[in-house]
């Protein structure tokens, strides 16, 4: 096993809430990697993080190696990373084809990017490629305003996916949608994966997590808490104390007695 992308000992605050506290991540090459836990314990921001857009207080970020901390986002995306959001971000005003175009420059001169992709052949060609795997083909030519929530998720991947990143980070790809949209990313991401793409991903759906993921690191408190096989983190008792908001400020309140 060769580990493809590490973060080590991160620590984030924001204010005074300790989204991050020394917490580490291994993302074997050719993996899914699940990572779960209960809200806010900081997966986004680990994800933030590893991506360029939140700059660690302390800890690095390995990409086959290579140590890419507080590289800027667009430049994690050109090495290999490529990301979706919680909440998509998508350009709402153009269709879904140009939002595919724009998908390699986005972080950048956007604009000058579409009009260079417009008339590149190959690219709206790729870019339409993409959109048919993901299955929204017939709808480039939309407004992508006008998307469902399922399916601004879906383009955001495909516009991941046209980058050819060698690492995906998925944030929430189940979250919101319905069943048959979740069973088939979850059939993309099996058929991605086949075909030599690493995948981290984000997830509250215990059974989309548990049924596509080789590996799965539980967050609690801004850190790493348990990691291991899909079975070995559902039979550890630590990740239930997790969930259900056990942990050491959570001591049993006495009963109050009034000595009246
Ligand atoms: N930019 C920010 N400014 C202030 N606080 C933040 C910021 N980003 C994250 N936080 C805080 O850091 C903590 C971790 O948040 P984070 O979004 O990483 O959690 P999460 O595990 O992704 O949660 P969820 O499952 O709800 O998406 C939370 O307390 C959150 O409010
Ligand atoms: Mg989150």
């Amino acid at each position: 096993m060769t580990t493809l992308l590490e973060a080590t000992g991160i620590s984030r605050a924001f204010g005074g809430v300790q989204a991050l506290n020394l917490c580490s991540l291994e993302v074997q090459k050719g993996s899914i990697t699940g990572l779960i836990g209960p809200n806010g314990s900081g997966k986004t921001t680990l994800f933030n993080v590893m991506t360029g857009y939140v700059r660690p207080d302390q800890g690095s970020v390995f990409l086959g190696g290579t140590d890419i901390t507080n590289e800027r986002p667009d430049k994690v995306f050109a090495l290999g990373i490529g990301r979706t959001f919680q909440l998509t971000r998508i350009f709402g005003r153009i269709t879904v084809l140009e939002n595919m175009l724009v998908a390699t420059q986005r972080e950048e001169s956007w604009l000058r990017g579409l009009t260079r992709s417009m008339s590149s052949t190959s690219e709206v060609t790729s870019a339409m490629e993409w959109l048919d795997f993901v299955g929204i083909a017939r709808l480039a030519n939309l407004q992508a305003g006008a998307l469902s929530f399922g399916q601004r998720k879906l383009l955001e991947l495909a516009y991941v996916l046209v980058a050819n990143p060698d690492v995906i980070l998925l944030d929430e790809p189940a979250g919101g949608i319905n069943l048959t949209l979740v069973n088939e990313i979850a059939s993309k991401i099996r058929t991605l994966n086949k075909s030599g793409k690493t995948f981290l991903i984000v997830e509250h759906n215990m059974e989309f997590v548990m049924g596509l993921c080789d590996a799965v690191t539980v967050m609690h408190q801004g850190a790493d808490l348990v990691t291991g096989t899909p079975s070995e983190v559902r039979a550890n008792p630590l990740v239930l104390d997790a969930y259900l908001g056990g942990g050491e400020d959570d001591e049993e309140i006495e009963p109050e007695v009034s000595h009246g």
